[in-house]
Formats: structure tokens, C-alpha cells, sequence
């Protein structure tokens, strides 16, 4: 009765988590392979089974039946159940080892390149070629080659989104410096079909809050993701393989030369030109943001005069911490804590407040304990409300 509701239990509601939808061409060789060892296994079980049963029964002991014949070896029989699970095991043992073959090769020249550096207990997303870092949702888009380079700055972890695939350890070496690229770094590469919102998490143990070391791939259509680096104050340097037509078409409009590629200075942009996206790139780097409510305003002097900008960053204000998660756009994530609760105002209050007791073992100081080395941050629950709402309006 117990094994029969935990089976149907599992069988319930949403999957957010299953690696039998895969998203990506990366997810599905894995399934696949998956099935082939599945299927292979299964036949042995149910002929092993079957013959088990048919054994007992057919050779069971009757009242008054002689002693059966005893025998001892038999060339035939120990052959073939040496050559048939040899056989089995190279239709298993092949596919394997194509399919990692396959899932080692390097990146195309037009992939995204996203490095990946796992803390303890949240993930940061780098994008050189963008000059972004976001936290916790990776934000990717659709139909482009993804090389997620990834390393840790404390202890191993593991990265996977399982509608994408993976899940491949994230080692620690030294934290590079921004915009340079780590060495021995572990990757993954992927190309995803279908937009939409995967989650996944850590998947290796790495201390206390291993279970809500969350994340989440945020797959946009390309040109909402143009929109998303935009948003984030990011540029568009040099010409991408997949936007030079784009490229070509704005150079031409503005009348001026091609921009050559890698230039820092001559942004080329992947949407297609319009009077918002020309301001966008003439302007220096910095998020679009709506005008602040009044309570969001006083927020943001708050955090930008108090110790959250020791280790946070918000792009486009004097927060330029690098300790802890960049919260630029932070209204826009689905999730506080690296999935520890929904991104709502209730639980961003809750989280200022005692980060620890959301997610045990977070080095955040919360309003009257400290924390990571720091004294309580001492905010009143006004200014942590101010906060939040500041926070939440980052969107
Ligand atoms: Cu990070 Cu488990």
C-alpha cells in the first residue's frame, strides 16, 4: 500500500524536472541512450523472471519424487550465457560511448559563450560577449549554439537543466577576473528549440542548502533576448555570425562602413534597426528601467547608500558589488534565493530580514543577525519593505 501511493505520488502533477520532454538535441541523445539501456534491461529482467518462475514450478519438489539427476557443467550452456551477455552489453556499450564522444566535442565558432560559476548556494552567468552577469536564471536564446563554460569559487558542484540535458560538475579553481576566461573550466553545449522556462538545480552535494541551489534557463526568441541584453545594460560588439545580415542592414541605413568585428567602440546591433534600439546603442551602457514608484525610489537610496552595495551589483546605479548575486532586472526572476521561494514581495521582506532562515547557511546578513563576516545590516522593517519593493520593481 505505501510503495503504491509513493508510486502514484510521483506520478502527479507538473514534471517541471523530466528529462523525458528534452528541449534540446543535447537532451535527446541522452534519452535515447537512455532507452536503449532501459529496454535492454528490462528484456533481461522479464526473461531471467519468467525463467526463474517457470524453474520453481516446473521443478518444484512433490511428495515421493525421486532425487533429481545431479550434473556438473556444461560446456554449451556456459558458452552461450557468456557470448549473449557479451553481445548485450556491446549494444549498450557502443551507443554509450559514441554518445560521449559526441557530447565532448567543441563548441561551434558562433556559440554563445556563457560562463557559469557556481557559489555556494547560487549560480552566477557571465556573458563576455554581451558584457552582462546576471544570477540564477539563465537567460539564453533560442536556436543559437549555448557553450556553457563553468567553473566553481568554492566546492564542486554540478550543473543541470534536465529538458536540456547534462548535468556535468562544476570544479573549483581560482575566480577569474571579469571578462577573462577561466581555464579547465567544464562544458556543456546545447542549442534549445522551444523557448520557455526550464528548471533545474545543483546535482552534486555541496553543503547545507544543496536542495535549493536551484536554476532556471529562461529561453527567449531571439529577439526578445537582443531586448533582454539591451535591458541589462549589456553591448553588442562586433559583427555574429547569425546577425550579420542584421548588422549589414543598420550599417547601411546609417549610412556608415561596415563596423569591423570585435571593435568595442562600433556596436552592432541583432535587432532590426529602430529609433528606440539606435538611442539604445548611442547611449552608454546602462538598464532600461521604468520610472520608480515613490516607496521604490526611497528603496533604492536605501540600498545604494547602506551595506548591500558591498556585495551586490545593480547595473545603471553605484551598486557595484561582486560578492554576491547581480540583482540586475531581479524583478524579473521567478525565484529569491536561487529557488529558495517565488520572487514575491512577502518573501524578498522575508529574505532581507533573516536570509538564513529561507535558505540555511546564506552568508547574507539578515536585519539583526549577521552573516558571510558581516555585522546585521540593522534595517528597519520600513526600510527593508522600501527595499523590496525596489528590488521587485527591477524589472
Ligand atoms: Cu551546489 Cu549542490
Amino acid at each position: 500500500m505505501l510503495a503504491s501511493v509513493a508510486v502514484l505520488a510521483a506520478c502527479s502533477g507538473e514534471h517541471p524536472q523530466t528529462t523525458f520532454e528534452p528541449v534540446a538535441e543535447y537532451g535527446e541523445i541522452l534519452n535515447k541512450l537512455f532507452a536503449n539501456t532501459f529496454w535492454w534491461t528490462i528484456f533481461i529482467l522479464v526473461l531471467v523472471e519468467a525463467l526463474i518462475v517457470y524453474f520453481v514450478f516446473r521443478y518444484r519438489e512433490r511428495p515421493g519424487a525421486p532425487r533429481p539427476k545431479q550434473i556438473h557443467g556444461n560446456t554449451t550452456v556456459e558458452i552461450l550465457w557468456t557470448v549473449i551477455p557479451a553481445i548485450i552489453v556491446l549494444f549498450i556499450a557502443i551507443p554509450t560511448i559514441k554518445v560521449t564522444i559526441s557530447t565532448q566535442q567543441p563548441p561551434p565558432e558562433d556559440a554563445l559563450v556563457v560562463e557559469v560559476i557556481g557559489h555556494q548556494w547560487w549560480w552566477e552567468y557571465r556573458y563576455p560577449e554581451y558584457g552582462v552577469t546576471t544570477a540564477n536564471e539563465l537567460v539564453i536564446p533560442q536556436g543559437r549554439n549555448i557553450d556553457l563554460k563553468m567553473h566553481s569559487a568554492d566546492v564542486i558542484h554540478s550543473y543541470w537543466i534536465p529538458r536540456i540535458g547534462g548535468k556535468r560538475d562544476v570544479n573549483p579553481h581560482p575566480r577569474p577576473a571579469q571578462g577573462e576566461h577561466a581555464p579547465r573550466s567544464n562544458h556543456i553545449q546545447f542549442l534549445v528549440k522551444e523557448p520557455g522556462y526550464y528548471l533545474g538545480q545543483c546535482a552534486e552535494y555541496c553543503g547545507t542548502s544543496h536542495a535549493i541551489m536551484r536554476a532556471g534557463a529562461n529561453v527567449l526568441p531571439a529577439a526578445e533576448f537582443d531586448q533582454w541584453v539591451t535591458s541589462m545594460g549589456g553591448r553588442f560588439r562586433g559583427n555574429q555570425p547569425n546577425e550579420a545580415g542584421a548588422v549589414a542592414v543598420s550599417n547601411s541605413a546609417a549610412g556608415g562602413p561596415p563596423a569591423p568585428a570585435g571593435t568595442p567602440s562600433a556596436p552592432a546591433q541583432a535587432v532590426p534597426p529602430t529609433d528606440s534600439t539606435l538611442a539604445t546603442i548611442q547611449q552608454p551602457a546602462g538598464p532600461v528601467q521604468a520610472p520608480l514608484s515613490p516607496e521604490a525610489e526611497r528603496g533604492k537610496q536605501i540600498f545604494t547608500t547602506k551595506a548591500c552595495i558591498a556585495c551586490h551589483t545593480i547595473q545603471g546605479t553605484t551598486a557595484r558589488g561582486v560578492l554576491g548575486p547581480n540583482l540586475t532586472r531581479f524583478g524579473a526572476r521567478r525565484y529569491v534565493g536561487a529557488g529558495a521561494r517565488p520572487n514575491t514581495l512577502e518573501n524578498v521582506i522575508a529574505w532581507i530580514e533573516h536570509p538564513a532562515a529561507v535558505k540555511p547557511g546564506a552568508l547574507m546578513p539578515g536585519a539583526k543577525v549577521p552573516g558571510g563576516g558581516m555585522p546585521a545590516t540593522n534595517l528597519s522593517a520600513e526600510e527593508i519593505r522600501a527595499i523590496a519593493t525596489y528590488l521587485i520593481s527591477l524589472k
